[in-house]
Order: structure tokens, then sequence, then C-alpha cells
């Protein structure tokens, strides 16, 4: 059932390995990195370590692999300079050197966090990605973005470093919420969105049995997720150009993110969905794309119960005009023009900066009208 997804950059491949029973395996599959101490240095967040650090630790002793742990408080608040600043000095006092292992074990947060700490601690140790959510393994463990927030913005300040392994466990995906679940079903879709309408349409079709838990459909599209990522990131390791199709829905998401606080109020994949939603609105109001595939994909998205529309978010949220203008924050701006990620149909994304503000407007606010109703 295992699958391997190999990210083919030069000296700094890795091997992204999806399936159940990983964090059991962990030891063995650790051990060929591990220079001649048989130890690493695990950063993790009090949820993940209280669900499975127990079982890491047991994975890595089967190879009599020693492990120290660093668990974070769970949370965005997290990924800022105090906790960073606290990782890499416990890293500093556990005398963690270059040709040590750093893992990182848990969500984004922890995944951002602990490879950024890795890119700098020494000028650059290597980590070992153990992704514990749906989101961080289909999108934020493979590609090398590390980073952390600023009070000006999220991942302003960060590196590239890629990992060294990443283990995606397949099995650990039971323990997650289904709102959480779901949220990070949004990145899946938005890959076939963005490059692959029959992968689209597998979801359509098996999206149901895996939000219900079967295993095998579940590592498909993790897998499939992981390789279309992979594919890109070799394109365009640091986003000078194709890397930038990832952000399908995420200039939408990430105004109505910071609209909303950055607080459960809307989860980061419940904002890449809707803002999906959004990006092939636009496309079909600019000709681009069928008036069929906006329908399309908010159909399947709805069928999921997943957010869907404005109207989903709830609480109060500001005009079209506010929102546009914080789109305008967004670091996707470049030169001053909005960036977009549009669509010539499902699985056709293209990015443009030919976007007339008045039509994204419109857009906008239809959307919030229908809110009222
Ligand atoms: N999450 C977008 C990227 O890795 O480029």
């Amino acid at each position: 059932m295992e699958q391997t997804v190999h990210v083919d950059l030069d000296d700094r491949a890795y091997d992204v390995v999806v399936g159940p029973g990983l964090i059991a395996q962990a030891g063995q599959r650790i051990l060929p990195f591990l220079g001649k101490r048989r130890r690493v240095a695990v950063l993790t967040d009090e949820t993940v370590a209280a669900l499975h650090l127990e079982h890491l630790r047991a994975g890595l002793a089967a190879e009599g692999i020693e492990m120290e742990a660093l668990a974070l408080p769970p949370g965005e608040s997290t990924k800022g300079w105090p906790q960073f600043t606290r990782a890499v000095e416990w890293l500093l006092d556990k005398k963690v050197e270059r040709n040590d292992v750093v893992i990182a074990f848990g969500g984004g947060v922890i995944g951002d966090l602990a490879g950024f700490a890795a890119a700098v601690l020494r000028r650059g140790v290597r980590f070992v990605q153990i992704p514990t959510s749906l989101l961080a393994q289909v999108d934020s463990s493979v590609g090398g973005k590390t980073g952390i927030n600023a009070p000006q913005g999220k991942n302003l300040i960060g590196a590239f470093h890629q990992p060294t392994l990443v283990l995606a466990d397949t099995e650990v995906l039971g323990t997650l919420e289904p709102r959480d679940f779901l949220s990070g079903y949004g990145e899946v879709v938005k890959y076939g969105l963005l490059g692959d309408a029959d992968f689209f349409s597998w979801l359509e079709k098996n999206g149901p049995k895996l939000t219900a838990g079967d295993m095998e459909t579940r590592v498909q599209a993790v897998a499939r997720s992981v390789q279309m990522k992979a594919d890109i990131v070799v394109r365009d390791e640091t986003e000078q150009g194709d890397r930038a199709l990832l952000n399908l829905g995420h200039t939408f998401c990430h105004a109505l993110e910071s609209a909303t606080g950055y607080s459960d109020r809307l989860l980061h994949g419940e904002g890449v969905a809707i803002g999906c939603a959004l990006a092939f609105e636009l496309s079909a109001r600019l000709g681009m794309c069928s008036q069929e595939d906006p329908s399309r994909v908010r159909q399947h998205l709805k069928s999921m119960n997943m957010k869907t529309d404005l109207a989903d978010i709830p609480g109060e949220l500001p005009d079209a005009q506010a929102l546009l203008d914080l789109m305008a924050q967004d670091k996707k701006v470049l030169d001053g023009q909005l960036r977009f990620i549009l669509a010539r149909g499902i699985g056709e994304a293209f990015v443009t900066a030919d976007v007339p503000t008045e039509t994204v407007h419109q857009i906008l606010q239809e959307a919030l009208a229908l809110r009222s109703h």
C-alpha cells in the first residue's frame, strides 16, 4: 500500500514516503541518515506529543536511536520569534551538531518552525519531516519552505531548506478532528483543480471514502498530491514562476484569514477551498473557463460538507473594498501588481497579473450579498 515520491532536486533530493505505520518504523527509515551517534532531537507540539510521541520514541528505539523532545504550545501563535528562539536554544543546549538530524513532528506550524530552526542552526543541519496533519502531509512538509510569522504578516521570515526525508504516516490522520481533516482536504482538491482534471474526477468519486477513513484511498490521495507538488517544486524550487500555481485560491484565502483574525472561524484549508471556488468564479466571469466549472467545484465542496461560500464563514466580514485591500497586502503582490491564479478549466491553472480590479470587486460584492439572504 505504501508509495514513495522522489523529489528530484540534485544534491538536495529526497523521498516522501506515504503509508500507514511509518512512525513505528521511524528508526529503520531514519538510521541511514544518522552519523555515528544514534540520537535525534524532536520538535513537536503538546497535542501531537500527548497522542503520538511515545509511539515515535518506540519506533526509534527499535533501532537503538535515542530521542529527546521539546513540545511547544499548539497553534499558529507558536510560529513567531519567542517559540522559535526557544527551539533553537534548546537544540543548542542539546548539542545538536552538523551531522545530527532534527525531526519535525507535527502539523504545518511545527514543520515550518522546526525546518527554519534546522536551516539556521550551525548554518544548516538536516531535518526529517514527520507530518501529522493532512495539510502538512500534502503541502507544507514537502518543498522546503520553512519559516515563521512576523507581526507584519504570515511567513515573512524564513528560508528554503529541503528536508532529508518525509514520512507521511497516513494512520495518524485517524486521530484528526473531522474539521481539521476536511480543512486539509481543501489543499488536496486544490491539486486536482490546478493541474489534474482526472484527479479531481477521482476525488469526486472517492472523496466520501477518503473522509470515512479508507486507508488505500488516503494513501493514493496523499501520494498523488505530493507527486504533483514535487513535480512543481522540481521545476521551480524558489518560486520564480510555476510554483505560484500552488497558491490557487490563496489570494482570496489570505484576505479572508486576515479578516477573520486567523481564528478558528476559518481554518487555512477552509479558506483555500472557498478561495478556489472564487478563483473559478473569477475565471468564468473573465471568459477564461466555462460557466459549468465553478458550479462543479462548488458542488464537490458542498457534497463533502466543506465551507464553500463566504456565507459559510460565521460572524461579520468586512465589505468588498476592505477585502480587496487585504488581498493587495498579500506577499504575492509583485511590483505593486496583484497576481492571481486563474484557470482555463478544471486542472488548467495559470498565473496572471492581468485581472481587472473591478471584476474582483464585483465577485466579492456578490458573494458577500449572498450572506444576508
Ligand atoms: N504552499 C505553497 C508552496 O509550498 O509553495
